[in-house]
């Protein structure tokens, strides 16, 4: 019999550094050069099937990068399982900011217990410089980030990698709250094959 699952994933970071355009590029297999701020959220749905039993509905939470100086994050995050939190390798300012965000995140929600919801570091626009990959594995032990992975919403590098290993995490963690929902009515998206490698890519858990 198949499962349904649910997942809220939010995606953060600060403004422009591409959290729309990994969302577009994952779920809808696009991208534009054209900037325009998301105001408020925005919300996206990718259903995958994982394994022959389960169906996740990754619902998609796109958080306006000026929403860092609102005060609505806390309504945005409830219930969330797990999160994708962005910066812009060519902005150091973004990644400055990558903390702040993380610090928002932790101190608005938590898993059951009051453990931190599992969230990866995206070092995004690496089609234009490369990371440092020795201080962003020592960045995300430090500041309690699952792992970060250098991805291209441009290139369509690592997004697929990169969520799926956050959904490893998330199925996982026996804590996080599943939600079962009526066997599934879409077309499913699943993901293509992952004969893609691994660039820039890092669990720091290990
Ligand atoms: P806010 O909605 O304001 O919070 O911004 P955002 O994080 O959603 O940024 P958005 O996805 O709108 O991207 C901002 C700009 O960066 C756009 O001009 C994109 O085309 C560009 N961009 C996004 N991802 C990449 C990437 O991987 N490489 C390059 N070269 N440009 C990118
Ligand atoms: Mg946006």
């Amino acid at each position: 019999m198949q499962r349904e699952l649910l997942f809220k994933v939010l995606v953060i970071g600060d403004l422009g550094v591409g959290k729309t355009s990994i969302i577009k590029r994952y779920v809808h297999h696009i991208f534009s050069q054209h900037y325009r701020a998301t105001i408020g959220v925005d919300f996206a749905l990718k259903v995958l099937q994982w394994g022959h039993n389960i169906v996740i509905r990754l619902q998609l939470w796109d958080i306006a990068g000026q929403e860092r100086y609102g005060n609505m994050t806390r309504v945005y995050y409830r219930e969330a399982v797990g999160a994708l939190v962005v910066f812009d390798i060519t902005r150091a300012s973004t990644f400055d900011a990558v903390l702040k965000w993380k610090d928002d995140l932790d101190s608005k929600v938590t898993l059951n217990h009051g453990r931190p919801i599992p969230a990866v570091l995206l070092a995004n626009k690496a089609d234009q410089a490369t990371c440092q990959q020795p201080k962003l594995d020592a960045f995300c032990r430090e500041n309690g980030f699952i792992g970060w992975f250098g991805t291209s919403a441009k290139d369509n590098t690592n997004i697929e990698e990169a969520t799926r290993f956050l959904v490893e995490h998330i199925l996982n963690n026996e804590e996080s709250p599943l939600t079962e929902r009526e066997p599934p009515s879409l077309v499913l998206s699943g993901y293509a094959n992952a004969t893609k490698q691994h660039l820039n890519c890092s669990s720091c858990s290990k």
